[in-house]
């Protein structure tokens, strides 16, 4: 067979949506597990939904081999039905019926990461199963489509000493031994839930678990599952998961109703985990954690996305999506509450400067290039590839604006509708803004908009002074983005807003014209007047980046130093300090030096911070980062990445000479930080610590000394880490050594090595090109592992450009080969890295040439997967 034309996905349009002309009420499933092939007995209870025209049953399923199908207990001939690569179509069965289905798949052999598949080696690896979006298929036949929803009984059978735990989602029921040293055991899901959402897993796992009483007064046992290398990093896991099942009934009254919560870890992930009813899947990237073998973003990372998983059990899984199409509305949603969590939990600011970041760099950079798509797209060929930054990121940023708009209390309200409404349902984005809606007494339909239309809009925000009249006036007007075609619709824009005198003192706003601070623009543009100001005003627009638009730079460097001054808000402080930044990058970009006054008010206002004994250390550790070269990239029509990665370093160089005196005092006082244990606190000085390490080895090479003598004292993974960056990343003749000491220590731990790999892969040095193919070759690589692929390429390619955008186009042949490479193997993980030449239209000519030539490369490929493919012919710009 031909691969690539097999590869072909036929494009699913979401106007072409119909309900399924079939039910399946109840599934049961019998496994006979064993890593080589695992015998499937699937018994779908189907009925025809009479509301709907008449269709043949057609149930899905791929790579299964298909052993008997039985209709009511009566076995079919082949004549009876039709079967091809994908499917399978019954034309006999009318009624209702019990459809019985006999296959057998192969656990080993199968290198996808989805479906039933191996994590680890064959002896001593556990069997797994991913899902979503359509793994189920891959396991039996069914019709496999969120909007089917069924109870589910699932019994597991396998040898008691290779596979002695059994676990599948729902509450248990039963389980007991068997003749011949097998043994079995069973599990109802009694609420009705998609196919995507199912799970098992069986092998040697040890666990750890405790008890959460809920608010309905349900015991629940929540058990943390991993193998033995793992289980002693799981406990912070599970104090998170014990604070999410406090926290989602708390702020948004959520309980959970099974008996049990399972959540099991593996090192064989292409994501970051799996919200599987009543059985979590979790990457051990955002499991584990303790102080020697994970950094403090690490605790923070396991935080959110253990919250992320648990609140899907209601934004997800008990409401559902109606078609893939609405991913966002669980995925920007859950990404909402997930943020909400942390914040809640540890650092707002911290957080909330973290995602501002992610959607400048990630979501803004996809919004103008050939991948961009609407939130809710209107059309995919394959939807892996729709779990994107502008689903998960730009949806949650939606989500955010319409709890700013509500409030508090009235976005609870409508959350507490939409749950009663549809608890039980597959619903849509237009469900979630009609109980939104319905509970504040608004119509929020022009809501859709911000879900239809691609690309990011801009905000131009301008202000006039009128002295005579004492009247102060700010005029908000907003653009479609520059690519955008066809109709533009005004989007409601929640703009936050305050003002402050030249000294920095907040006026006070008439609470008339704007409402808790926030000026809703939902026309092209609108003007507010301000009487009875004896001068003109500092404007503060967009505080809290009250929503997802490009601010057009129209401040003044001027009215930016007041801000990064004085503004009350950590995050806004930032917010002045990171545009005044942009400016000073711009300024330098294009004449070489930036403008003097406003460099003397930038280090000014950062050095007044840095006095403060009061500020925020996390957030004084975000005011003293320079934006990454991908995100100043972004806002340029034709990047240099050279001159990008000189600017950059001319302004950071600048940054640390002014301040290197403070930053040597705070990098001294802080010094008790390295061993203050896990707390966020203690964790948010570390951060200034190091970043003021950083700066200064930046500054000048005697302070390198003090990261040898940090690197030597180090009792956290954090501080050995900033340390080796901060000395391998400046060059030092002995880096190698260092290298290698590191890797001695924690030789055999997968998740520091992949740390290892990316400080090499990041380190903007020539040699890294040739470094990194080396490392592609190193014994602790391995291609199968999603997260080694990432850390060593993904970060080269993201997050190092001047080695990966190398003139002679070798960083571009070293990710295409691996893109290939990986393609015949896990094309998920293939089309991701893929993803990294999207900006290529906006490089100059001769690296544009090059990367053109690599993408028509990999999508000449006679075997590319429809993944892969996928991604380069739309970046290509030919579908
Ligand atoms: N739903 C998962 C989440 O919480 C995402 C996910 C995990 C996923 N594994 C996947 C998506 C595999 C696609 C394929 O965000
Ligand atoms: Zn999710």
């Amino acid at each position: 067979m031909n691969r690539a034309e097999d590869n072909l996905k036929p494009t699913i349009h979401l106007a072409d949506y119909r309900p399924s002309a079939w039910r399946v009420d109840h599934v049961e499933l019998e496994f006979d597990l064993d890593v080589e092939s695992t015998a499937v007995l699937t018994r779908l209870h189907v009925r025809r939904d009479a509301t709907i025209a008449a269709q043949p049953l057609r149930l899905d399923g791929e790579s299964i081999d298909l052993l008997e199908v039985r209709v009511d207990g009566q076995r079919l001939r082949h004549a009876d039905y039709t079967r091809d690569r994908t499917s399978l179509t019954l034309p006999a069965v009318e009624g209702p019926s019990i459809v019985e289905l006999r296959s057998r798949i192969r656990p080993r052999a199968n290198t996808l990461l989805q479906g039933l598949y191996l994590s680890g080696s064959s002896e001593n690896g556990f069997l797994l199963t991913q899902c979503e979006a359509e793994g189920f298929r891959r396991i039996s036949w069914h019709i496999d489509r969120p909007d089917v929803l069924s109870t589910y009984r699932v019994l597991l059978r396998a040898d008691r000493e290779r596979f002695p735990v059994l676990l599948a989602g729902g509450n248990a029921d039963g389980a007991g031994f068997l003749d011949g040293g097998r043994h079995w055991a069973c599990y109802l899901d009694p609420q009705p839930r998609p196919s995507y959402l199912f799970a098992l897993v069986a092998g040697r796992l040890q666990s750890i678990e405790d008890v959460f009483v809920t608010a309905e007064g349900l015991r629940v046992r929540i058990v943390i599952w991993a193998q033995a290398d793992a289980i002693s990093r799981c406990e912070h896991a599970l104090k998170c998961l014990m604070s999410a099942f406090a926290w989602d009934e708390q702020r948004f009254g959520r309980s959970y109703r099974l008996d049990a919560f399972h959540v099991v870890a593996t090192h064989d992930f292409a994501m970051g985990a799996m919200e599987n009813t009543g059985l979590n899947i979790f990457n051990t990237k955002y499991l584990l954690a303790d102080p020697e073998h994970a950094t403090d973003d690490d605790y923070r990372h396991v935080l959110a996305v253990v919250g992320h998983e648990y609140f899907h059990n209601w934004t997800g899984n008990r409401v559902t999506c109606r078609d893939w199409f609405q991913l966002s509305l669980k995925e920007g949603l859950t990404v909402y509450r997930e943020q909400e969590f942390e914040s809640d939990l540890a650092s707002r600011t911290l957080r909330r400067i973290e995602d501002v970041r992610t959607l400048w760099r990630v979501q803004f950079g996809e919004d103008a290039g050939p991948l961009a798509h609407p939130v809710r797209p209107s059309e995919y060929s394959e939807i892996n590839n729709f779990y994107t930054a502008t689903v998960y990121d730009k949806g949650a940023e939606i989500v955010r604006m319409l709890a700013t708009l509500l409030g508090r209390e009235g976005f609870r309200r409508g959350l507490d509708l939409y749950f009663d409404r549809h608890d039980g349902q597959a619903v849509t984005v237009e469900d979630f803004l009609a109980a939104l809606g319905d509970a504040n007494g608004r119509d929020l339909t022009t809501w859709l908009r911000w879900y239809q239309h691609a690309g990011t809009p801009r905000l131009e925000a301008r202000g006039t002074y009128d002295a005579t009249a004492r009247r102060y006036t700010l005029t908000l007007v907003q653009h479609a983005p520059s690519a955008h075609q066809g109709v533009w619709e005004p989007l409601p824009i929640p703009v936050s807003l305050a003002l402050f005198d030249r000294e920095g003192n907040a006026l006070a706003l008439d609470a008339d014209q704007v409402p808790d601070g926030v000026l809703l623009l939902d026309a092209r543009e609108a003007s507010v007047c301000f009487d009875g100001l004896d001068a003109a005003p500092v404007p503060s627009v967009l505080r809290g980046f009250s929503a997802p638009v490009r601010l057009d730079g129209s401040s003044s460097s001027r009215d930016l130093v007041v801000l990064a001054t004085h503004e009350t808000d950590g995050f806004n402080r930032w917010f002045a300090a990171d545009s005044l930044a942009r400016q000073l990058f711009v300024e330098t970009l294009a004449r070489g030096r930036p403008d003097a006054g406003a460099l003397a008010g930038w280090i000014g206002a950062l050095r007044r911070a840095l006095a403060d004994a009061d500020f925020d250390p996390a957030t004084l550790a975000e005011l003293l980062t320079v934006a990454d070269e991908g995100t100043l990239a972004e806002t340029l029509t034709e990047i240099d990445v050279d001159a990008v990665h000189r600017a950059r370093n001319q302004l950071q160089l600048m940054l640390a000479h002014a301040l290197e005196t403070e930053l040597d005092a705070c990098h001294h006082r802080l010094r008790d930080a390295a061993t203050a244990g896990m707390q966020p606190a203690a964790q948010g000085r570390r951060r200034l610590r190091n970043r003021c390490l950083q700066l200064l080895c930046v500054a000048h090479a005697r302070h390198l000394d003090r990261a040898r003598a940090q690197l030597a004292a180090a009792t956290t993974l954090s501080d050995q880490l900033a340390a080796l960056t901060a000395l391998v990343h400046a060059g030092v003749t002995d880096a190698q050594a260092l290298l290698d000491g590191f890797a001695q220590q924690h030789a055999g731990d997968e998740l520091v090595l992949d740390k290892w790999f990316a400080v090499q892969a990041t380190d903007p040095a020539v040699a890294t090109l040739a470094r990194v193919d080396a490392l592609s070759r190193h014994r602790a690589f391995r291609w199968d592992n999603p997260n080694k692929v990432y850390a060593l390429l993904m970060s080269f390619a993201s997050r190092n450009a001047t080695a990966f955008h190398d003139i002679g186009g070798g960083g571009y042949r070293l990710l295409g080969d691996a893109i290939l490479k990986l393609d015949a193997q896990t094309p998920q993980v293939a089309a991701r890295l893929a993803t990294a030449f999207g900006a290529w239209q906006r490089h100059e000519p001769l690296r544009r040439a090059l990367m053109h030539a690599e993408l028509l490369r990999i999508a000449a490929s006679p075997s590319l997967s429809a993944d892969a493919g996928d991604i380069v012919r739309r970046t290509l710009g030919t579908p």
